[in-house]
């Protein structure tokens, strides 16, 4: 079916339908990256903006290479360096930036519904990058993408979250992007960092680490979010969250053979993961940052087309 969203703001904008046309995009471009000249014509002469104004390594790196590997000039803005630091409101440094004629810009901003603003305000394509605790769609696809790899599907395999599910744009997209496409989530988290409402029905909750690993095909970690707990940590120290809600090798040993490890990354080692974990065959982390590249070329691929269309 024919994909005809102008933005990305979130997994919750997308259909089934929609989800599908962009793994099933991702699939293709997926190649480029394997080339001795990683370069396709596809988006040549389109501008795209990346406008971060919280930290990223992945996402940042990955949607300029996508755009890159499509040919779009892209531009990276960074706030640190950038005239906010003057005092120019958001909206004033996203018209003047809209004012030298983007085709999209992706935000990344700690503050939940940023992307939707601009969308609401610019002429742009907006791509949300990660907005506070709201979402990260782009993650959610590229976890979508590599589970499938592995499983050929993700419909009814049961796909275990474990962390600060509270604090998590990854987790909430990841929900709706998973449960969409037929699989069973089930966040797994302390007390102190479960959220009290969900809007998606038919998700397990369970603060029983252990026992819900035997359960899992996918396990995906989480980090813990200190920079969202606004000086008040959810728990009584790093040494105590890791004996509780770490994966290491003992519990590595209760998940099903076959079961793959998760985790959208930056990993605070020895923390929710023992970093023999996390570099072990079961990990797929670095096959999800591959995978990010060919996910946002569709991305952009995808929303550019629409407004050619429209
Ligand atoms: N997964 C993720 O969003 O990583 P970055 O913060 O490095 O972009």
């Amino acid at each position: 079916m024919a994909f005809t969203q102008k933005h990305i703001l979130g997994m919750y904008h997308l259909e089934k339908s929609d989800i599908i046309t962009l793994l099933d995009t991702a699939q293709g471009f997926k190649e480029v990256s394997n080339r001795v000249i990683k370069k396709v014509p596809t988006l040549k002469g389109r501008t795209q903006i990346n406008m971060f104004f919280e930290n990223s390594t992945r996402t940042r790196t990955s949607f300029e290479i996508a755009g890159k590997r499509l040919s779009a000039d892209t531009i990276n803005f960074s706030s640190s360096t950038s005239s906010t630091t003057k005092g120019e409101t958001l909206m004033d440094t996203a018209k003047n930036i809209m004012a030298m004629k983007p085709d999209v810009i992706v935000v990344r901003h700690q503050v939940s519904g940023i992307p939707k603003l601009l969308a609401e305000n610019l002429d742009a394509s907006i791509i949300n990058a990660g907005d506070g605790a709201h979402e990260h769609p782009s993650q959610a696809l590229l976890d979508m993408f590599t589970i499938r790899e592995h499983f050929g599907t993700l419909d009814g395999l049961n796909v275990l979250i474990v962390g600060d599910v509270a604090h998590s744009r990854v987790a909430r997209s990841d929900l709706i992007g998973m449960t969409r496409l037929g699989a069973n989530v089930a966040f797994c988290a302390p007390r102190t960092m479960m959220p009290r409402q969900f809007h998606v029905p038919g998700i397990t909750i369970s603060s029983d680490f252990e026992k819900m690993l035997p359960w899992a095909d996918v396990v995906i970690m989480l980090r813990i979010q200190l920079e969202r707990m606004h000086g008040t940590p959810l728990f009584p120290g790093v040494e105590e969250y890791s004996r509780q809600w770490g994966l290491n090798k003992r519990r590595l040993n209760l998940m099903r053979k076959d079961a793959i490890i998760l985790h959208p990354g930056p990993v605070n080692r020895g923390v929710e993961l023992a970093p023999d974990v996390a570099d072990g065959e079961r990990s797929v982390i670095l096959e999800q940052v591959e995978n990010g590249v060919a996910v946002r070329m569709s991305m952009l691929y995808h929303i550019l087309h629409t407004q050619e269309e429209g």
